[in-house]
């Protein structure tokens, strides 16, 4: 990732946080909707489970330019999500949702270029989670 692409993570991400409970509602909704089948993964309180979300997203958003730092909580994370029932494919629809929820708390601030800015952080932490998770498996 380029420092504009991280800069541009990093604001947009800021004008996520003040609305971030709200934020997580609308994504889990989303992703819900999306795919229902989901739902029954998903044991904890929805509320704590949204604060987990946001705060890890938060710690990469904090952490992108020094990513190397983050990798193995990544890899730990992504092997746990094997036991969560996680699939590959999920990590495209989570994507999916991730986008959606950016677009519409950012509205007219979700530029083309703050979008391709977060298809490459979340591609980075979504691809590092899955390897860790193959290589779990073999
Ligand atoms: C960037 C990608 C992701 C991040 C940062 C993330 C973050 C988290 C965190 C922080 C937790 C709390 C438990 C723990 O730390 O192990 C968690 C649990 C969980 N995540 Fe993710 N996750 C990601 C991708 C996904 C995807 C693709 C799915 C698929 C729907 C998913 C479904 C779940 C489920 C089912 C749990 C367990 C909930 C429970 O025990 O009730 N996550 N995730």
């Amino acid at each position: 990732m380029t420092p504009e692409q991280i800069a541009l993570v990093r604001k947009s991400w800021a004008m996520i946080l003040p609305i971030s409970d709200t934020a997580a509602v609308m994504f889990y909704a989303k992703l819900f909707d999306l795919d229902p089948g989901l739902k029954t993964l998903f044991r904890s309180d929805m509320k704590e489970q949204g604060r987990k979300l946001m705060s890890a997203l938060n710690t990469m958003v904090s952490s992108l330019g020094m990513i190397d730092d983050i990798v193995p909580a990544v890899q730990l994370l992504g092997r746990r999500h094997v036991d969560y029932g996680i699939k590959d494919k999920d990590y495209d629809t989570v994507g999916t949702v991730l986008l959606w929820m950016l677009e519409n708390c950012l509205e007219d601030a979700f530029t083309p270029d703050v979008r391709a800015a977060w298809v490459e952080t979340y591609t980075l932490v979504a691809t590092t989670m899955k390897e860790a998770a193959k290589s779990a498996a073999a």
